[in-house]
């Protein structure tokens, strides 16, 4: 038989090695084929098609080196050994026997590895494996994803988008991802903001479109205090979320931000973007307007192009879906639908305490939850206790359920961790610039009049008269901290301590 290939092509190691780099690099040209013919992006699909199968090409790469480079040597030496393959007779019952059993191990294998790997490719693709496969890693973010307006929107579309670019580099950081995880290198919680997080105008602004936000939206919220008869108020907030087309010549608004025909960048002089001392408007006619804060101290000739953020979405909405919420909304949401029963004395402020005490494990958590409600009750309102069980019960339950979807002991994640932009009560959001101390060469400031950004339509406290007025009406702080709320800003009372 002529042998196609120089000799020293034939022993035995690197024909294994020609076998193993054959099969991988003929697994990755299928997967990458099916990848290519499928409509959505699966960046996991990553860790087997760029890194798994790679790896497995290379040790057959190498084999096949190693395997020639010591026949070479063999043959040098003079120990030339011509190896012959073996010789099938098939009428040998024996050799018939092992080719058979043979040829249908290798059938069997082509098929399980092609199915296997389609399965596995498939799977990658979904919330779940995005979601728990890093099961502890991940849980508080998928936890809250289920619950949030965003659920039926997939992991890839915000963290990914489409595009090759992106699609390499998000392989990239999986890479790293894969090996934090086997490694226990991960941080927990995991450190925000993302770094590198595509601009969200490429994933965002797939579903939504500032440009087209022109009305404004009302919000209706009931508030419960800490008192014994958890008092109830509530205001009217229309928030003015325009945004506007420049064409058609209407650009004020919340999303007048969104870079529709202005530029606006910043400098954050911590990791967290929480303290922006700088901040730069390019507008429309080309005029530059820089805005610097009066109290933080910052050294701006650090400042430069490269550490520079363009603001996007994510600059004001950071958690669009991963929502740890705020243990005093949730508990004035569930009192407010009767859920969490308002005639219970001091509910409020039990439930909250109970809520947010920062638990050590999510058992000991949902445990000392029922304790703390409940012999709060007995010590204190033992008539209550007795009459009202069921009404106790139910609201143990709720607040067992918030605690269970915002509060993940196991990676120190709740609202504490992770500010959320959008506001600026529980985290500093927008005052972190519009907190009336950020001022241009000018003398121009950035507004921090409360009806800049919404207009306070109505105020309703019990026993009082509603106030109401489409101009906006002059807030009135819940309880009396006199001319406080004006100046200091509000999450230094209601953010973490
Ligand atoms: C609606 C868009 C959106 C979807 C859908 C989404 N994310 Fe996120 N995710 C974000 C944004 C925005 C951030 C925060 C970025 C920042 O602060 O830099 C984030 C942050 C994270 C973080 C970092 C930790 C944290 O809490 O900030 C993890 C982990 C994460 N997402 C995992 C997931 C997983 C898993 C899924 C699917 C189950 C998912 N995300 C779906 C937008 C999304
Ligand atoms: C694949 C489409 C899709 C993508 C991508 C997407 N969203 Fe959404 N988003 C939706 C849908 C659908 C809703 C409406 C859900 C509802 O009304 O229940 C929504 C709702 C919202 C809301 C209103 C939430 C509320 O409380 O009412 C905000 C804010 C928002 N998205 C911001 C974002 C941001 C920021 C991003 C990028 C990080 C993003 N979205 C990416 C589809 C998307
Ligand atoms: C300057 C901060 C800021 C930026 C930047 C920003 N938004 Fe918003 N956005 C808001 C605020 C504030 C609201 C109103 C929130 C509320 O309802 O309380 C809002 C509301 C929304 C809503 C809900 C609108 C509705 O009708 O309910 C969507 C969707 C949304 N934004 C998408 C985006 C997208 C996409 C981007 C990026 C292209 C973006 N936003 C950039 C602050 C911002
Ligand atoms: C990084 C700094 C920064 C943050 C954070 C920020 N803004 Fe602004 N905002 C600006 C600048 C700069 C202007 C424009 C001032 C000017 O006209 O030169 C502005 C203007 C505005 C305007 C007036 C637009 C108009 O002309 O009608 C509104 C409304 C507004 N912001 C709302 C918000 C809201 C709501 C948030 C929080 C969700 C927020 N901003 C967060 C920097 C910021
Ligand atoms: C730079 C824009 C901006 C300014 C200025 C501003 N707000 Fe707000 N405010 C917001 C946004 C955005 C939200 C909505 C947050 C959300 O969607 O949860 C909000 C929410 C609120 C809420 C409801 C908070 C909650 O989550 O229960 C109150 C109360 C409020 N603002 C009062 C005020 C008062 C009082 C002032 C004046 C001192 C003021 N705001 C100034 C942007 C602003
Ligand atoms: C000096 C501290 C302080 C400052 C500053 C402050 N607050 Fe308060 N706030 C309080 C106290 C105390 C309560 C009562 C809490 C209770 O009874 O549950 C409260 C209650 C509230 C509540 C009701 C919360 C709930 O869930 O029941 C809202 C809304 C509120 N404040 C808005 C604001 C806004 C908006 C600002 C900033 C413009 C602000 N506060 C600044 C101390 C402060």
């Amino acid at each position: 038989m002529r042998k196609k290939l120089p000799t020293y092509f034939y022993n035995p190691v690197t024909l294994t090695g020609m076998y193993l780099s054959l099969i991988s690099l003929g697994l990755i040209v299928f997967l990458t084929i099916i990848e290519l013919l499928a409509s959505e992006t699966k960046p996991y699909m990553g860790i087997i098609t760029f890194i798994i199968l790679p790896f497995f090409l290379i040790i057959g790469i190498l084999l096949i080196i190693y395997g020639i480079k010591r026949e070479r040597k063999l043959e040098k030496k003079g120990k030339v050994r011509y190896r012959l393959l073996p010789v099938i007779d098939l009428n040998n019952p024996r050799h018939r026997k092992i080719l058979t059993y043979f040829i249908f191990g290798a059938l069997f294998l082509i098929i399980f590895s092609a199915f296997g790997s389609y399965k596995a490719y498939e799977y990658t693709d979904s919330d779940q494996f995005c979601g728990t496969t890093c099961h502890t890693v991940m849980n508080p973010e998928y936890t809250a994803f289920k619950y949030s307006p965003h659920a039926r929107v997939h992991c890839v579309d915000c963290h990914i988008g489409s595009g090759a670019q992106w699609y390499i580099r998000s392989k990239l950081s999986g890479a790293y991802q894969v090996y934090a995880v086997l490694f226990n290198k991960y941080t927990k919680p995991i450190k925000t903001p993302i770094t590198n997080l595509r601009p969200a105008q490429a994933t965002c602004e797939q579903c939504h479109w500032p440009k087209v936000f022109l009305s404004e939206k009302l919000r209706k919220i009931t508030y419960f205090l800490s008192d014994e008869k958890n008092t109830k108020w509530s205001i009217d907030l229309l928030m003015k979320i325009g945004g506007g087309n420049f064409e058609s010549g209407q650009t004020s608004g919340i999303h007048w931000h969104m870079n529709i025909a202005n530029e606006v960048k910043y400098y954050a002089s911590d990791d967290r973007r929480q303290v922006i001392p700088y901040v730069r408007v390019k507008h429309e006619n080309g005029e530059v307007t820089v805005y610097r804060s009066t109290d933080e101290k910052f050294d701006e000739s650090k400042i430069s192009e490269a550490n520079l953020k363009k603001m996007d979405c994510i600059d004001c909405h950071n958690r669009p879906t991963h929502i740890f919420h705020y243990p005093n909304t949730s508990i004035d949401d569930l009192m407010s639908i009767g859920w969490v029963d308002p005639d219970l004395p001091y509910i409020k402020s039990v439930a909250v305490e109970a809520l947010d005490k920062g638990y050590s494990t999510k058992k000991i958590g949902l445990d000392s939850i029922g304790i703390t409600i409940k012999t709060f009750y007995e010590k204190n309102y033992p008539e209550i206790a007795k009459k009202k069980q069921d009404k106790i019960e139910r609201a143990i339950y709720e607040t067992r359920r918030t605690y269970e979807r915002n509060y993940f002991p196991s990676m120190n994640v709740s609202w504490k961790v992770y500010p959320n932009n959008i506001g600026h009560l529980y985290s500093n959001g927008c005052f972190r610039c519009h907190d009336g101390n950020h001022v241009s060469d000018n003398g121009k400031v950035l507004s921090r009049d409360c009806n800049t950004c919404h207009t306070i339509l109505a105020q309703k406290f019990e026993k009082e008269s509603l106030r109401i007025s489409l101009g906006g009406i002059n807030y009135k702080h819940p309880v009396d901290i006199g001319e406080a709320w004006k100046d200091t800003d509000c999450d230094v009372c209601h953010g973490p301590d």
